[in-house]
């Protein structure tokens, strides 16, 4: 097993997190080596474990505080708390049926905290959610970009990353992806820093994956 990433390894073509819990997910295999468990982390079902894969540095540290928008039932939030060790994932979601299964997720971890709430209101969560190292954002939405300024603006500590992945057939399916892709990155310019763009493929169509500091 090799450490690629803090708290992400690599065997063989596949990834994995240490085991913070012995509960699955999502259907994922656990391998045992030198006495620790590991989680095969599925690059096909999270677009960061996709970012890994195409040499993404997530820059998170075993220590990182994270906000996570569009958590859904928490593929990859389970992959962020086992990355985490020392660190703790604010995952908020809106629908209330899916934040069910994510809400089992994290009672068998210690650094999960489930807000059920709307990601274009930063404002309704601020009483649970600190400053944090690190936001991500996973959301199907048309203002996906302005969804993520207004969160990171407020809870990004100031030389905090930003991770974005931006899906093109949410915002248009009849314009081509890379025209999307431009007009969302001069948006996101006004406040941030593009350090990384990275495309998802083959793990995910047209979807692309900003790594951004606010400026
Ligand atoms: C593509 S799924 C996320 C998958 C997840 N990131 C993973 O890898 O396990 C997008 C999620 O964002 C949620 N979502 C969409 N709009 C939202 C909003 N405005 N606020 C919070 N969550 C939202 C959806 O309900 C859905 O569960």
């Amino acid at each position: 097993m090799k450490q690629i990433q803090p708290g992400i390894y690599e065997k063989g073509q596949k990834l994995y997190t240490k085991a913070s819990s012995t509960q699955k997910v999502y259907g994922e295999k656990f391998i045992e080596e030198d006495g620790e468990k590991y989680r095969e982390w599925n690059p096909n079902r999270s677009k960061a474990g996709a970012a890994v894969k195409k040499g993404v540095n997530l820059e998170l540290g075993l220590d990182s505080d994270v906000l996570y928008l569009g958590a859904a039932s928490g593929t990859t939030v389970s992959h962020f708390s086992d990355i985490l060790e020392e660190g703790f994932v604010f995952a908020l979601e809106y629908s209330d049926t899916v934040i069910r299964k994510l809400v089992e997720v994290a009672e068998s971890r210690k650094n999960i905290a489930p807000i059920l709430g709307n990601a274009r209101n930063p404002d309704e969560y601020e009483d649970l959610v600190t400053q944090v190292d690190a936001v991500f954002q996973d959301i199907s939405q048309s203002d996906q970009a302005e969804i993520f300024t207004k969160n990171a603006e407020k809870y990004l500590k100031k030389d905090g990353v930003a991770l974005l992945a931006v899906k093109a057939q949410s915002i248009s399916t009849s314009r081509p992806a890379e025209e999307i892709f431009d007009e969302v990155k001069e948006k996101l310019k006004a406040k941030f820093e593009i350090k990384e763009e990275t495309l998802l493929d083959p793990y995910e169509t047209d979807h692309l994956f900003l790594k951004m500091k606010l400026k």
